[in-house]
């Protein structure tokens, strides 16, 4: 079967496109299964029966990433140790830059230099380059190839079925908003707001994310499945604090994608209030962390100078269910997608 042109940057996908999917240079476009029918593939859900009766005894504590981004010890080194917030600025320049990275273009380049240091010895530019190229390699597999970050099916699946109906989505430490958008694409016509500290996020990573991207919804008219697009949306930006907003109990949907594993203890419960105090009653908390697996313990390994500014823990959903359980929530989802673990909950 011949695929259609890349549409990256020409016209937008539509609803022709349903069941394609392709590799751009930079991410993968997956219009598969746009009725939903094979969702529950994508999730291994509803593992834990009764969250009362599990004990951290049982499951353990998460596992803290202990390597830290050279850009950090190196600033570190001149300034004294970094805010928080600064961590944030570094890590959301760094994790940008690969996003946008054309990779067949930027592999081809970096082993092409690697033969060049290699012919000539030069071992120290050999390593570097070698580093360059398996990190370019893991990012095309992890993120291009196998889709395990953005993992639109995992997302659907981990979103479906709840009942709202023109939401108010209010995403915490949103980024560059993705999952904001593909749960506006599943209930579409209501708002997202969007809240992070950093303004780049806000410039550049949804800024300048792609207008063309497709995001598998539905159509509000005729329950049909529907293509949507970013600027299709109705987002509103804050940059600010979480801490300072000033929303009521006025959210449908509140969500976070990776952060609270960025909470040391201490700390979390004060983060999973964030998630409750916004919540209009009967409104649902979803929240996704990184799971703790070998290939992630590898990945932030290898990818450490892009990726690792600020504290970071990888657990397994019962440990995370643990905290959101503990943090006065009924857990009515959980499951592991490809490399996140998702919950949807409510508070108790
Ligand atoms: C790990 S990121 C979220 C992961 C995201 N999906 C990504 O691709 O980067 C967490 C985001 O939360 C923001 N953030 C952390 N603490 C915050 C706070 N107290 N107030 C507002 N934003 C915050 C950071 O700036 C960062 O962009």
């Amino acid at each position: 079967m011949s695929l259609p042109e890349l549409k990256i940057n020409g016209p937008f996908y539509t609803d022709s496109d349903f069941e394609t999917t392709e590799l751009a240079p930079s991410y993968r476009i997956d219009l598969r299964n746009p009725t939903n029918e094979h969702l529950d593939q994508f999730i291994s859900a509803n593992l834990v029966s009764d969250w009362s009766q599990l004990t951290w005894k049982e499951v353990g504590k998460p596992y803290e990433v202990k390597t830290v981004a050279k850009s950090k010890l190196d600033w570190e080194r001149d300034h004294g140790e970094m805010s928080v917030k600064t961590s944030w600025e570094f890590f959301n320049k760094s994790f940008h830059e690969w996003f946008i990275k054309d990779v067949p273009e930027e592999l081809s380049k970096a082993k092409q230099e690697l033969k060049g240091y290699l012919a000539r010895f030069k071992i120290s530019d050999v390593k570097k380059a070698l580093g360059e190229t398996v990190r370019l390699s893991l990012w095309n597999y992890a993120h291009r190839v196998e889709d395990g970050i953005w993992d639109p099916r995992g997302k659907r699946a981990l979103f479906e079925g709840l009942d709202v109906r023109k939401p108010r989505i209010l995403f915490l430490g949103a980024a560059e908003g993705y999952e904001a958008m593909q749960l506006y694409a599943m209930y579409p016509e209501g708002e997202i707001v969007m809240v992070d500290y950093d303004d780049f996020c806000r410039t550049d990573r949804f800024g300048h994310f792609p207008d063309s991207y497709p995001f598998l919804g539905v159509n509000p008219v005729s329950g049909h499945p529907k293509v949507w697009h970013k600027n299709e949306m109705n987002v509103h930006y804050v940059v600010d604090d979480i801490r300072n907003l000033p929303f009521g109990k006025e959210f449908d949907i509140v969500l976070s994608v990776g952060l609270l594993e960025h909470f040391p203890d201490d700390f979390k419960q004060e983060a999973m209030n964030w998630h409750r105090k916004f919540l209009k009653p009967g409104g649902y908390a979803i929240m996704t962390t990184p799971r703790l697996q070998l290939k992630s313990k590898l990945f932030y390994m290898i990818m450490a100078d892009v990726m690792n500014h600020t504290y970071r823990e990888l657990m397994d959903v019962r440990q995370m269910g643990l905290y959101v359980y503990e943090g006065g929530f009924d857990i009515l989802r959980h499951g592991y997608i490809k490399v996140h673990n998702g919950i949807v909950a409510q508070p108790r």
